[in-house]
Order: structure tokens, then sequence, then C-alpha cells
């Protein structure tokens, strides 16, 4: 096989055989296929797409260039989610502990990454002493224990989408639905989900800026993830606004304790209720989605949703009484409000302003040896449709520096007042089985 005859194919609109998919994936992995090759093949995939079946083929090929996890020793159906990125989305920390309530195990892999805040073990870490250094065994019996463990990101998991990643990223070949699709599914097939439930954001603060969009790669993933045995469903939810209030590490963490209370944002409860509905039935737990809705109530009702995240927070090591004492976590040095310039109704919190925000605060990292600092972040204090008068805080700002000036301008850029009543977007705006 050449490969210059399997980039003529692609091409030219043809569909490859898993042999070819093999050989192209095995090979640009080794090191035999050079960049310059692979780049015109992501080029022709652009532009031609893939079938269903070279979609899956393609992502299998991925999983099997390294490591897989292999999380048999786990009793019960493994269920992920993978939210595609936003800003604020605090649903993993609510969402691991909520369900493992409910017996549903939660073996979470996850990574730090750049972004406006940390990714999920930044914003654990925010909790003293808690870390993800564990063995793969350590991880295996805490998640028998407890139902719910999070290990840090194997280093050899999927290489071929992390060296394809980098070229995408550099030949304008990293917006493909197939592309994308297909990495992202490589990634949670690997860490050894057995059912996956995406949420796939729209909006200005997602990679995905209208829901037609959305869906496209919606159905791609949820394509892949069936057609390679994992039953996957996926979830088109908003994120024209930051979801919750919270924004920054230890702020999240917080955010997280108070909806396992029941206390948290409408926004960030119903979607931790939607996707976790769908993670129980996946997993087996309950057959009807308003039975999964009920059974999650019942558990941050009585409490013990947020005790189950106390001992998973302990089991790693962590100062479990944050739970109670949400105030040894770490705190900014500085709280300021920014008030509102007039009275009237928020139209719109562009998201990803917001989130530069709170990045430029340091809650986030701008490449990767920047350090975070886990106090510092933004809290919404008006969201989309709701009412505000002069002088009233729309966002409080945590920070540990005085000089704030561009945060506040970003602030501002993002939100805008209207004289006349506005809507909130919807929260979910579709689902895709
Ligand atoms: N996230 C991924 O993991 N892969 C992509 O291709 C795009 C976003
Ligand atoms: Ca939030």
């Amino acid at each position: 096989m050449r490969m210059v005859d399997l980039i003529e194919k692609k091409r030219d609109g043809k569909e490859l055989s898993k042999e070819e998919i093999d050989f192209i994936i095995k090979n640009y992995t080794n090191g035999d296929i050079p960049d310059y090759q692979m780049s015109a093949f992501a080029m022709a995939v652009f532009f031609q797409d893939m079938t269903t079946v070279e979609r899956a083929n393609f992502t299998m090929a991925m999983v099997e260039s390294g490591d897989q996890i292999d999380l048999s020793a786990i009793e019960g159906i493994k269920v992920d989610k993978h939210s595609t990125g936003g800003v604020g989305d605090t649903t993993t920390l609510v969402l691991a502990p909520l369900v493992a309530a409910l017996d549903v195990p939660v073996a979470k892999m996850s990574g730090r990454g750049l972004g406006h805040t940390g990714g999920t073990i930044d914003k654990l870490e925010a909790v003293e002493g808690f870390h993800v250094e564990i063995t793969n065994e350590e991880f295996i019996s805490l998640v028998n224990k407890n139902k719910v463990a999070v290990i840090g990101q194997s280093g050899n998991l999927t290489p071929a989408d992390k060296k394809l990643y980098g070229l995408r990223d550099v030949t304008a070949t990293v917006n493909s639905i197939p592309l994308i699709a297909s990495s992202i599914m490589s990634k949670k097939i690997a860490a050894g989900a057995d059912a996956i439930v995406l949420d796939v954001k729209t909006g200005a603060g997602a990679f995905m800026k209208t829901v037609e969009e959305a869906e496209e790669l919606a159905k791609a993933m949820v394509g892949i993830g069936n057609a390679v045995g994992r039953n996957t469903m996926a979830v088109i939810s908003d994120m024209s606004q930051p979801l919750g209030f919270a924004i920054g590490n230890a702020l999240e963490i917080k955010e997280a304790i108070d909806t396992l209370k029941g206390q948290g944002p409408k926004d960030l409860e119903e979607l931790c209720y939607v996707l976790g509905s769908h993670m129980v039935v996946l997993a087996g737990k309950a057959s009807t989605h308003e039975e999964a809705r009920q059974m999650l109530q019942e558990v941050i009702q009585n409490g013990k949703a947020l005790e189950v995240f106390k001992t998973f927070l302990s089991a790693q090591g962590g100062d479990g009484s944050v739970v109670d004492s949400p105030e040894k976590l770490p705190q900014a040095k500085f709280v300021k409000d920014i008030p509102a310039k007039e009275d009237g109704y928020v139209s719109e919190i562009v998201a990803n302003e917001i989130g530069t925000a709170a990045m430029i605060l340091g809650a986030g990292r701008a490449t990767k040896e920047s350090e975070i600092d886990l106090a510092v972040g933004l809290m919404l204090r008006k969201k989309v449709g709701e009412q505000v008068s002069a002088g009233e805080a729309l966002v409080t700002m945590y920070s540990n520096n005085e000089d704030t000036q561009a945060v506040v301008e970003k602030i501002y850029a993002a939100y805008s007042i209207r004289k006349e009543p506005v809507t909130a977007p919807p929260l979910v705006y579709k689902e895709i089985k």
C-alpha cells in the first residue's frame, strides 16, 4: 500500500477500507508516513468527509494506536460524560458524585489543559491535599469502594490523535466534523467507557457556534459510538452565556457543593438532572428518564450525593471538611462588585469574553507553563433575562491583584443591557440518540 494512492482515493471522494485506514494510522503514528502526506490526507477528509463506517474505523485505529484502559475489574456499566467545552462548566464536579450516589460507577480520567479555568483536576486540587497521582490498581479499587475516583491522563492514550491534532492545528483542518468526532470519541473509548453521554455545547462560548453545527457534530459522535458498540447519546445545550454563576476553580468547587445541597444555580442543576438521568438509564439503574430524575433528586434531598462527594475527596487525600466549611477553600485577597451602569434587562453575556476575563485574573492557563491561581474568578450576579438597576452588581470579581482594569473592561464588553424585557435562551436544544 502507498500513502499517495490513499490520499488520491480520499481526494476523489471514495470510501477507504478498514485495512487502508489502519495502514494510515499505524504508519503515521510510527513515523513512516510523514507530516506532509498526513496533512494532505486531513485536507482531503476536510473536503470529502468520511462515511459512518470510515469514521468508526478511523476512531478505532486511533484507539488502538496506544494504551487502552481496562476497567473490566470495576463492577457495573461504566458511563462516561464528555462536554465539548464551555465557560464555567461545573457539571462534571456535580455529576460524578451525584450519579455515584446511585451506584453508577464513575471512573474518570481527566486532564488539565488550557482554557478559561483549569480542567476538572485543577478544580479538584483547590481542595487541600487532593491528588490524582494514584496507581491504576488504587483507581479501580476506589471506584469499586466509593463508586467514584479521578485519575490523571495516561501518558500514552491515543498517540495518533495527539500527533494528528497538532498537525490539524497548523494546517487549517481542525474544524472538520469527522476529524473532531473521531478525535473526541477515540479518547473516551480508550479511557474505557462502556457508554457515553455527550454534552455538545452551542453558542458564543462553544466550539460549535450554531445549533445546526452542534447537531451535526453530535450526530457524528453518536454514530461512531453506536457503531463500535458503546451506547452513546448526546444533549445539545446552551453556551451562549456561561453555565451557573461561578467561573474559577475554588469558586466552582463551592458551586458544586451548593448544587449537591440543592442550593445551586437553576441552570446548572437542571443540566445535571438532564445529563445525569441519561447516565443513570445507560447504566441500567432506571428504565425511564423520569424515574432516573426522581432518584437523582432524592439523593440530593437526603444528603447522600454530598456525602459521596466528601468521601471521594477524602479518599484521594483531600480535606473533605470543605463540604461543610467551604471557607477553607483558597480565598482571594480582593473581592469587588462590578456594578451595572444603567437600568434594564440583561440581554447577552458573551461567554467567551467572560472566560477571557477569568483567565486574565489567573483562573486559567494561557500557555502550558502558566500557573493557575485557584482562588480567583468571577461570580455572575445577573444572568440573561434578569432585570437590573444601575449600581447593582452584575458580577463579583475575586482577584489577588489590585490592578484589574483589563478584567473590568472585558466584563463590561461581555454584558449587554436592554430597556425591553428579554427572554432567557433555552438550556437544552435537542437530544440525539
Ligand atoms: N477536541 C478534541 O479533543 N479534538 C478535536 O478535534 C477538537 C476538539
Ligand atoms: Ca459554573
